[in-house]
């Protein structure tokens, strides 16, 4: 197939922007992470909101007639912000019932004045709620994760959110009642996987609840007001698909996608599940949500079930190459490396056949190390895709200042023995043809 020249042109320009940029300008080192709305909830592996920013206005300045962001991994929805603030309709998705409920509430304008006004009610009416009077939610290992008081304050303030606030309002309430969650929680608060505290750190935690939910609502309501100044702002969808599996949305009609998919299966990597636990049990996500339950959610990520076996048909002699040098120390390793590349290689041809023709893939992706074999996940993809149509624009590296991601693990499952698997992140732009 003849490919138009405009393209060609328009992928030479955008390859050009980016060289002519200054050594580590991706590294984004002191930028600050939370401006807008990108501040209301923390999250696992979160993109560097400039770097969305960076290159959706790379592609935008190549190609000014685009008016859509995809985001199919959309996590706390950074890229979708960034879109919406670059004036394009944002379409987002995710199987984290949290990640959806993040990314509502990050991609909605409130009027501040309004807000100002049931921030204060709920935080008078949540003074005179009894305690006696309040429902608890009844999870497993409730009292392994907070403390009695906790308990019996998260209650209160989940009753008066039901009662006081307006539906339309409630996203932006639950989210910082979600945050909270996770502050006051038992939980070391600077893992994204669920450990407990010590027994010593136990022993003197005592949170005080209401405080810390005014100074999330505080803190989220300056978000707010900025991305108020911002209006009308264009429309958001948001779903809950498996990656796995786009078939609601139709053939060739987002014009660009800005995504960082998981670094790996959720057992061996980040566990997006893990982390999101306690806030979907206190949120109630467990039950109304249409997809996995929080202790099923790691699962049905991808790679999420190990492969049975290691022969494989991917178009990748990258992975080929990397999970024979894997499976010489471990062949059970290599078996859960390949499926998450298998799950993967689906979701590059429903995330291609979305796509119009002439659109740009961008992908910011960890490669981590297993078993001392580093996995190339930037040319794996970049192999992968070509059957679904898309062509290399560009690939260049970023180093990692400050994001938190798991760095190192022990690779032998020998105690202190610890190697590096990321040191940096790769980011490329494909085109579709
Ligand atoms: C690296 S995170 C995205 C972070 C996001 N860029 C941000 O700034 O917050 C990857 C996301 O992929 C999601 N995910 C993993 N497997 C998925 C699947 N099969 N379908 C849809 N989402 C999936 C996880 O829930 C997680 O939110």
């Amino acid at each position: 197939m003849a490919i138009s020249p405009s393209l060609l042109i328009a992928d030479d320009a955008i390859r050009q922007s980016i060289k002519a940029l200054p050594a580590r300008y991706w590294d984004f080192a002191s930028a600050d992470t939370k401006e807008w709305t990108h501040g209301y909830h923390s999250y696992p592996a979160m993109m560097i909101p400039q770097i969305a920013r960076g290159l959706i206005a790379i592609v935008q300045r190549h190609q000014p007639g685009i008016r859509s962001l995809f985001d199919p991994f959309m996590g706390s929805g950074t890229s979708l912000v960034e879109g919406l603030l670059a004036g394009l309709t944002v379409v987002g998705s995710d199987l984290n019932p949290l990640s959806r409920l993040i990314t509502q509430a990050k991609t909605t304008a409130w009027d501040p004045d309004a807000l100002q006004f049931w921030a204060e009610t709920l935080t008078d009416y949540v003074k005179g709620v009894r305690t006696s009077e309040t429902d608890r939610p009844q999870f497993r290992n409730m009292t392994f994760w907070f403390k009695p008081a906790v308990i019996t304050d998260l209650a209160r303030i989940k009753q008066s959110i039901e009662t006081v606030i307006p539906e339309e309002f409630r996203p932006f309430f639950w989210v910082a009642f979600s945050d909270t969650v996770r502050w006051v929680s038992n939980s070391r608060n600077t893992e994204f996987k669920l450990y407990r505290l010590d027994e010593t750190r136990l022993a003197q935690w005592n949170p005080d609840v209401l405080r810390t939910f005014r100074k999330v609502i505080a803190r989220n309501q300056i978000g707010n007001a900025r991305l108020w100044e911002r209006r009308p702002l264009p429309p958001v969808s948001l779903y809950a698909y498996n990656a796995m599996d786009l078939s609601a949305l139709p053939d060739e009609t987002l014009d660009l996608m800005v995504t960082s998919p998981p670094y790996g299966d959720s057992r061996t990597t980040v566990a997006y599940g893990q982390f999101s636990r306690l806030s979907l049990e206190w949120l109630n996500l467990v039950e109304t949500s249409e997809g996995p339950s929080p202790n099923k959610l790691d699962q049905a990520m991808l790679g999420g079930l190990a492969s049975n076996e290691l022969h494989h048909t991917l178009p990748s002699e990258t992975l080929t190459a990397a999970l024979n040098q894997i499976a010489h120390h471990d062949s059970g390793r290599a078996r859960d490396v390949l499926s998450f590349y298998q799950d993967l290689d689906v979701t590059l041809r429903e995330i291609a056949r979305v796509m119009r023709p002439g659109g740009y893939q961008c992908w910011v992706v960890g490669n981590r190390t297993v078993k001392n074999v580093k996995l190339l996940t930037d040319r794996i993809i970049t192999e992968l895709s070509e059957r679904h149509g898309l062509v290399p624009v560009v690939n260049f590296t970023r180093t990692i200042p400050n994001k938190r991601m798991p760095k190192e693990n022990s690779p032998s499952n020998q105690v202190g023995a610890k190697v590096a698997t990321m040191n940096g992140e790769q980011i490329f732009i494909l085109r579709k043809n």
